[in-house]
């Protein structure tokens, strides 16, 4: 197995004024080059969790390590900054410059980048994310989805090696959504960067290769999104939708239709419905 970019063994968190754990003796683990989820309704604990992954916060116990690297330690925090980016929900809080490429170049500027290898970094950061085109443009001509990617670029050109989206989506419409996340889904794919999906939409989290569910500062759930989907009563006594498909493939189980197990996507569930009512049409 490879190893781990994100390590979180046995981690509670408080903050200080409130009574209750906002991180509760949470464990997970991201190898190098994956696309994990992390899934949960508002308040469940998921950038806090962020922020204990980039050392922003630390653990009150157990340990939480960044590419090998321990975040209680502060040799470590500047690496582990490096290595780990974090693109949050609100693109206009990222954005610092007037400019699209001054934009990207900030970040940059601040870990003390020579200048002379500046421009080639923007220019592959940006066009990583389909976004050469608009170097010279104002970031606030472009709509919420172009933004973020912006900002993705701005996160990028630092080459770390894994990005924390933190609902880096929750404030887009369902273009802009869509164009974020297949953009990330390309940076993975193409570069290897490591990706942590924090999201509360169950759509995007069926589309990663593991996810965890977390309720109350804990992790509730853990597994392939095909085998956590398919449980809709337990995902229904998290609040959570199992993704419609997967809704639409149980109910017509029960009805009596012999689906296969697994079903999440809508294409891939009417094409297995079609099959089914074949079969039985012959029958
Ligand atoms: N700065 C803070 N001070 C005190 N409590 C906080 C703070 N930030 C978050 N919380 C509490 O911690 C819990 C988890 O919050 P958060 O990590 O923001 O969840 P999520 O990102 O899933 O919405 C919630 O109960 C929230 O009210
Ligand atoms: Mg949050």
């Amino acid at each position: 197995m490879k190893d781990a970019i994100f390590e979180v063994n046995n981690v509670s968190f408080s903050y200080e004024e409130a009574n209750e754990k906002a991180m509760d003796q949470v464990s997970l683990s991201v190898p190098e080059g994956a696309f994990y989820a992390v899934l949960g309704q508002n308040g469940s604990g998921k950038s806090t969790l962020a922020k204990l992954l980039n050392g922003l916060y630390l653990p009150t116990s157990g340990q939480v390590l960044v590419c090998g690297m321990d975040t209680a330690d502060e040799k470590n925090t500047w690496d582990i900054r490096q290595n780990a980016g974090m693109v949050f929900q609100n693109p206009d809080n990222q954005i610092v410059a007037t400019i699209v490429e001054d934009d990207v170049a900030f970040g940059l500027e601040n870990i003390g980048v020579a200048p002379t290898q500046m421009p080639g970094r923007i220019e592959q950061a940006l066009l990583d994310v389909g976004m050469l085109e608009f170097r010279e443009r104002a970031p606030h001509t472009l709509s919420g989805g172009q933004k973020q990617r912006i900002a993705i670029a701005g996160i990028l050109a630092m080459e770390p090696r894994a990005i924390i989206f933190d609902e880096a989506t929750a404030m887009l419409d369902p273009q802009g959504r869509k164009e974020v996340f297949a953009a990330v889904q390309k940076l993975n794919r193409e570069k290897g960067i490591t990706v942590l999906w924090i999201t509360h939409f169950m759509e995007e989290a069926a589309q990663c290769q593991h996810v965890y569910i977390m309720e109350d500062g804990r992790i509730v759930m853990e597994g392939a999104p095909e085998e956590v989907f398919s449980l809709p009563e337990k995902m229904q006594a998290l609040r959570l939708d199992a993704p419609a498909a997967a809704r639409l493939a149980h109910r017509l189980r029960e009805a009596g239709m012999p689906l296969k197990a697994g079903l999440l996507h809508m294409e891939e569930t009417a094409k297995e419905v079609a099959r089914a009512c074949k079969l039985n049409s012959k029958a």
